[in-house]
Parts: structure tokens; sequence; C-alpha cells
């Protein structure tokens, strides 16, 4: 793991949006995985205003509530039209559909997507509890795209963006460990103490499905940007 301490998160998201920008414009990066969440927005915003080529790069993101219209403004298809999608010339986007009416041939739809699309560089953000995507501490090494059930935890950790908890949905469409580990290189973001424990598991506890974000550990090219705070409890 290549680990690259900042300052703050904005020096932190110039330093990532330098291995994107970089990837884009050497044109290594023909598909390119998003996350949401807070934590990549000051990336989204560098990338917004680079006026950066991407006609033909292709997105595909980690995850969607189940239950969201794309039109919901919670829904991550709503965040990620705003943050990105309505600045950038893209060549396709593609998330997960949260209202699909079967949601396991979804879950089968997003697999061939990403068969048809390898992501060249993944970006994640990381759970209070070690998850990458949705994927909650426990789910299998080996898990694909599936549906998932959200922890009490995260539940917690996101109802800040809804008016009232019992709002939170409950489940969610997730890339899985295995569809995320497939990229070929990962850039992992996490800032701020409320991620520090999750940061130290990460990097030095065992590789454990306890804390998925682990798994990281064995992939060959990961890059984890932090904050100082983030990295405070790193040894
Ligand atoms: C959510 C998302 C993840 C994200 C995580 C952290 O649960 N599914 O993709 O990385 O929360 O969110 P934040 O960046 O807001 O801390």
């Amino acid at each position: 793991m290549n680990i690259i301490i900042a300052k703050n998160d904005q020096e932190a998201s110039e330093k990532a949006f330098e291995l994107v920008k970089t990837g884009l414009q050497n044109g290594k990066i023909k598909t390119l995985g998003l996350a949401t969440g807070s934590t990549p927005l000051k990336l989204y915003a560098q990338m917004r205003e680079a006026n950066l080529d991407v006609a033909d790069v292709t997105t595909v993101n980690l995850d969607e509530y189940i239950g969201l219209e794309a039109d919901n403004p919670q829904s991550y298809n709503y965040y990620m039209e705003q943050e990105l999608f309505k600045s950038m010339n893209f060549k396709a986007s593609y998330l997960p559909n949260g209202v699909a009416e079967d949601l396991e041939a979804e879950c089968e739809r997003y697999e061939s997507i990403l068969a048809d699309h390898p992501v060249d560089l993944q970006i994640l953000g990381l759970g209070t509890n070690g998850h990458i995507g949705f994927n909650e501490p426990g789910t299998p090494f080996a898990a694909k795209t599936h549906v998932v059930e959200l922890t009490q935890s995260t539940i917690e950790a996101n109802k800040r963006f809804f008016e009232r908890e019992e709002d939170v949905p409950t489940l969610a469409v997730s890339m899985g460990i295995a569809s995320i580990m497939a990229a070929k290189e990962i850039v992992l973001l996490a800032f701020g103490e409320a991620k520090a424990d999750a940061v130290q598991q990460m990097v030095e506890g065992p590789v454990t499905e306890d804390c998925p974000a682990s798994v990281l550990q064995n992939h060959p090219n990961v890059t984890i940007v932090l904050d100082e705070a983030a990295a405070s409890k790193l040894k």
C-alpha cells in the first residue's frame, strides 16, 4: 500500500486529483470507478473545474440505495448527476438501479457492465466501520455485486444526509469486494478523526472480513490518501 498523508482534506484531494488527472490525460483510465459520500466532494470539484476531455471515458459507481428513484435528491444517481455528470462529458456512466423490480437480475446486469468495462482506477471512501462501497463487516471477500443490508452504524453515519433517520434506506445494491478488487488501481480517500480507527485496521490490522477495507492489503496497486486526523492512529 502506498500511503500519502496530507495536512488536510483539501491537500489530500489535490493529491488524489493529480492521480486521476494523469491517468485521464495519458489515456490509462478508460473506465473510472466512482464513489459517493462526503469524502470525494473536493476531488470532484477539481475534476469539474479542470476541463478534462473525458469523451472516451466510461464511469461506474460503487453502489446505490434500494428504493430511491434516480431523481431523488438523496440517491447516489442524483449525487453523481449534480457533482460530476452534468458538468463533464463522459462517454457513458453507470450506477446500480435502486428501484429495479428484480434486484437479483439488477446485480447480474451490473456485473456484466463491469465485465464489459474493467475498471482502470477506482476511487473509494471508507466507512467508519471499515466498509468499502456498502460492503459491511462480515461480507465475504468473494462477493460480487449484491444486495446489502446496511448496519446500524452506517445508517447512523449516513442519516445526516436525510431529514429523519427513518428516511435512510436500510438496503442497497453494492459492487462486491471481488468486484472492487478487480480494478487495476485503487485510490482510497479517508478524512477526519472519525475514520482513524478504520484506517488503522485497514492498514495495520489483519486481513479479515471483519474489516472489509483490510482486503486492500492484498491488492497490488493501492494508494491511500489521508489527512492528518485520519492517519493519527497509524503506528
Ligand atoms: C457510504 C458509501 C461509501 C462511502 C462511505 C463513507 O456508506 N456507500 O461509498 O465511502 O459512506 O462516507 P463519507 O465519505 O460521507 O464519510
